[in-house]
């Protein structure tokens, strides 16, 4: 049974620290990067230990350009490839590069950044920073455009079910496929629409984060454009969307774990492409983004497993000795196998 990532099931926390890496080239760049990933979990440890009521977390994901190199031998997860670019009229989407994630989440800024700064000591000049967005949540778990974001997100029984990979992928499983986008929002549009407007563009009402009725929900309305169903059944993502930024320019860094990565990109698809009638999600009319990436955030085993593989044979560790607890994956992720299960959040 593969352990999950400590806080891969977690909530977004007050305040995430998103810092997205490249990998030097060399061997030694990458060797030096395997043991510093195998060691984060300890580092967590070690620094969250300080005030436990922080609940720092970090989840480390690799990029689909730098697997191979990351995690040696084996095969590379089977949805795993970079960010798909879309392009319609003017929305875009772009596809920006990343090796490697770290995604830290806290109840206290303090901790997201000593445990950046002391991961970034370890890695040295053996990564170079693509991004580092500091977020936030803004007020009561607010995007900046004023709308609670995560309302629904998957509850704690559908979690592992919608999130985490299992049988169809053994190799993989407990991993979890990470999308990213860095949005920047044009605050002066968006503030001269009326509060019908702004609901009518998300579908829901911005005071109490009702869902607005199908007859006043229009189809271009954001939560119509990424609510997708497959045989009839409701497909999900774990979104851990944060507020960034600074006076002069701010938005969302959107974050989405899923255990299908193509149910995330179907969303973007519906969200950026028009649909015969023309329809695509008004939220962009408002906001746009500056990054998009895809990584694979492995189980907590191959993550722990990095330091001691060889660069010719698989990276998948036998057992961890962590003294954290962590969730296992069930070999069925029936929703009846979570019911009473060890803590997955
Ligand atoms: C600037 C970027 C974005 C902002 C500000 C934003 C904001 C929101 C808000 C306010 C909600 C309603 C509350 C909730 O259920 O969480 C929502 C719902 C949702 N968003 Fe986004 N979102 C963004 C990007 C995305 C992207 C890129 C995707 C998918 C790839 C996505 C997928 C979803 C989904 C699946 C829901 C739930 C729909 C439902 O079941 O009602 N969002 N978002």
């Amino acid at each position: 049974m593969a352990q999950l990532q400590n806080g891969i099931l977690g909530g977004p926390g007050r305040s995430a620290l998103f810092l997205t890496l490249s990998v030097g080239p060399g061997a030694d760049a990458a060797a030096r990067v395997r043991d510093v990933c195998s060691a984060v979990p300890a580092l967590v440890r070690s620094v969250g230990h300080r005030d436990e009521s922080a609940a720092l977390s970090c989840v480390v994901a690799i990029g689909a350009d730098a697997w191979e190199r990351l995690v040696p031998g084996g095969t590379r997860p089977a949805q795993l490839h970079p960010f798909r670019e879309l392009a319609d009229g003017p929305r875009t989407a772009p596809s920006t590069p990343g090796d490697l994630l770290l995604h830290i989440r806290a109840e206290r800024a303090d901790f997201c950044h000593e445990l950046a700064r002391v991961i970034r000591v370890k890695l040295g000049d053996a990564v170079g920073v693509i991004d580092e967005t500091r977020a936030f949540a803004y007020l009561d778990s607010r995007d900046l455009i004023g709308f609670v974001d995560g309302t629904e997100n998957p509850g704690t029984e559908e979690r592992l079910q919608f999130v985490i990979v299992a049988d169809e992928d053994p190799e993989h499983a407990g991993g979890s496929y990470v999308t990213t986008q860095r949005y920047v929002t044009d605050f002066a549009r968006w503030d001269a629409c009326k509060t019908e407007e702004q609901e009518a563009a998300i579908g829901r009402t911005k005071a109490d984060d009702i869902e607005l009725d199908d007859a006043a929900c229009p189809p271009s309305a954001h939560k119509a454009r990424t609510t997708i169903t497959r045989d009839g059944a409701e497909q999900k993502i774990l979104r851990q969307n944060r507020a960034f930024g600074t006076s002069s320019e701010s938005g969302t860094y959107f974050i989405a774990y899923a255990r299908d990565l193509s149910v995330t990109e179907e969303m973007l698809v519906r969200m950026y492409v028009a649909d015969a009638d023309g329809v695509y999600d008004r939220l962009l009319d408002f906001t746009t983004p500056v990054s998009g990436t895809n990584f694979f955030a492995p189980s907590l085993d191959v993550l722990e497993g990095l330091a001691d593989a060889p660069a010719d044979a698989p990276a998948v560790a036998t057992a961890t000795d962590s003294t954290t607890p962590a969730a296992e994956v069930p070999s069925t992720l029936g929703i009846g196998d979570l019911r009473g299960g060890r803590g997955l959040i």
